[in-house]
């Protein structure tokens, strides 16, 4: 089982798509659990403010060490095992294996990791004192960690065995390691406008099946 405990301003961006389809049956089948810290519940003064102006000037807020520690925090207690990771364009790029690495951790037996999205023009660079995995998502800039978040959740839990069809995902791992990317496939109708499907795949020689897709598995760019 593993478990995601989402630190946000903007809980209501992330809970759609976590009720939904592969993500919503994990946590049914109790594969995977989300839950959310309101990081505004730590924020200071009668505003719960959660950011500054940057020292040294510039434009934009930073946000502050003390709401997101404070919150971090609060999960440690519970929980001292748990695992902070924040999405950063200065972070190492997310890739399959990673996603891999994380989805053993939770395989079997039980893991938590914390997401910490941050927000605004960005953070307090002693706030990554507090994380142990930085994380990119590729070399463009999100207005803040929600999505990301999304994008690593998925492709850890999709992973775990069961939450996929046990026989599907071992056939689309075994293509799809990141590198290689899944083989063309096709479903009805066999014509589609002129387009028609490989008849290789109509063969029923598992064989020749098994080569052509091999052949056909698409190299990452
Ligand atoms: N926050 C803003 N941009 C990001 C990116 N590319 N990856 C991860 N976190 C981000």
């Amino acid at each position: 089982m593993i478990k995601f405990t989402i630190i946000t301003l903007f809980q209501e961006a992330l809970e759609p798509y976590l009720k939904t389809s592969m993500m919503w049956k994990a946590v049914d089948k109790g594969l995977a659990e989300f839950d959310f810290v309101n990081l505004r519940e730590f924020g200071l003064g009668p505003h719960r403010s959660v950011d500054d102006t940057p020292y040294g000037g510039g434009d934009g807020m930073l946000m502050r060490c003390e709401p997101v520690f404070n919150a971090i925090e609060s999960v440690k207690a519970k929980d001292p095992d748990v695992k902070v990771i924040i999405p950063t364009p200065a972070g190492e790029t997310w890739d399959q294996k990673m996603a891999q690495k994380l989805a053993e951790t939770g395989t079997d037996k039980n893991a938590h990791y914390i997401i910490f999205c941050p927000h605004y023009e960005g953070y307090d660079e002693r706030i990554l004192s507090i994380c142990d995995y930085k994380v990119s998502l590729g070399k463009y800039v999100l207005t803040g960690g929600e999505l990301p978040a999304l994008i690593i959740i998925d492709s850890v839990v999709r992973l775990i065995p069961g939450v996929l069809g046990g026989e599907q995902s071992a056939a689309i791992e075994s293509f799809s390691d990141g590198d290689n990317i899944e083989y063309p496939q096709y479903t009805k109708p066999y014509d589609f406008r002129g387009m028609t499907v490989p008849d290789i795949l109509l063969s029923g020689n598992h064989g020749e099946i098994k080569k052509w897709r091999e052949e056909h598995s698409k190299k990452a760019k």
